[in-house]
């Protein structure tokens, strides 16, 4: 079975002084953590073994809002990333872990929403691809990888914040690898800005003629929260769609349950954690509402 890992370490410079003395991973997206929603996505795709990579001194901090997991029915481990050098260091420090098995890495940063989206998940997860990225539409794509397609719209090259884009899709934080990923990683050396990059790893699948490239459609949204307005704009999507629908976003508690991993009195323990707010109510609630 596929494994799971959440990227939660790095500097967050560009959030600071936010990030001061707090993980970004930790900061608030409108009423959560923002690790709550890539860590949604991962057990909404069916992902039950999860890694977590966090800077050194900040695992009791995740381990007070997470655990080991078992309180979503899933399982949760953490790993530190000594030093912020690169996403796909995520797979030298993740090598026991994987133990062989293929894996999907999100950014602990990154919020994906949208109503196809976890079918278009699911559908790589459960593949025979060796490698699968997800593009999707920016007006920004300097700030990004970015895909270059050739004239069958298949991926020619990926090229990490270039400065003369060839399209404007850029690459998302999620990512499907098989279980080569990790002697890939071993072969790739540090980029100018010092940092083992995906893109690199990436570009060695595409080499090879082994990288599947999907794109998220207008219909979906997807969030890299590194900067102050980003991070801004995610709680006010998440905000507003809450409010219309009376629905939760990336709430792990109500995907554990639905996906039958906790029963109802776990679920009713776990809304007893925010019983002074609308969180809380939002969780006791499903229960009845379902009866109803
Ligand atoms: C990283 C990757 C980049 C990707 C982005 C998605 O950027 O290097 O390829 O498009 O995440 O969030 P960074 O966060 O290092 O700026």
């Amino acid at each position: 079975m596929r494994k799971g890992i959440i990227l939660a370490g790095g500097s967050g410079k560009r959030l600071n002084p936010l990030t001061e003395c707090i993980s970004k991973q930790l900061l608030p997206v409108y009423n959560k953590p923002l690790i709550y929603y890539p860590l949604t996505t991962l057990m909404l795709i069916g992902i039950k073994n999860i890694l977590i990579i966090i800077n050194p001194g900040e695992e009791k901090l995740f381990k007070k809002l997470l655990g080991d997991g078992n309180k979503f029915g899933i399982k949760i481990s953490y790993e530190t990333q000594k030093a912020p050098e690169g996403i796909a260091q995520a797979f030298l420090i993740a090598e026991k872990f994987l133990n062989g098995d293929d894996s999907v890495l999100v950014l602990g940063d990154n919020i994906f929403y949208g109503d196809n989206l976890i079918k278009t998940l699911k559908k790589a997860c459960y593949s025979n691809n060796s490698a699968t990225i997800f593009g999707y539409k920016v007006k920004d794509p300097q700030r990004y990888g970015v895909i270059e397609f050739d004239k069958q719209n298949i991926v020619k090259s990926i090229v990490e914040k270039p400065s003369n884009p060839k399209s404007r899709y850029a690459v998302t934080g999620i990512y499907f690898y098989d279980h080569k990923v990790v002697d890939y990683a071993k072969k790739i050396s540090k980029s100018e800005r010092g940092e083992l990059e995906i893109t690199d790893l990436n570009n060695i699948y595409i080499k090879k003629g082994n990288l599947k490239s999907e794109i998220f459609g207008r219909g979906s949204a997807w969030f890299d929260t590194g900067t102050h307005d980003s991070l801004l704009e995610a709680s006010n999507f998440i905000y507003t769609l809450e409010k219309r629908q009376s629905l939760k976003i990336g709430c792990p508690e109500e995907v554990a349950w639905r996906n039958k991993w906790i029963d109802n009195n776990k679920l009713e323990s776990l809304s007893l954690l925010s019983k002074k707010n609308e969180y809380g109510k939002y969780l006791k609630d499903l229960i009845s509402l379902e009866n109803n």
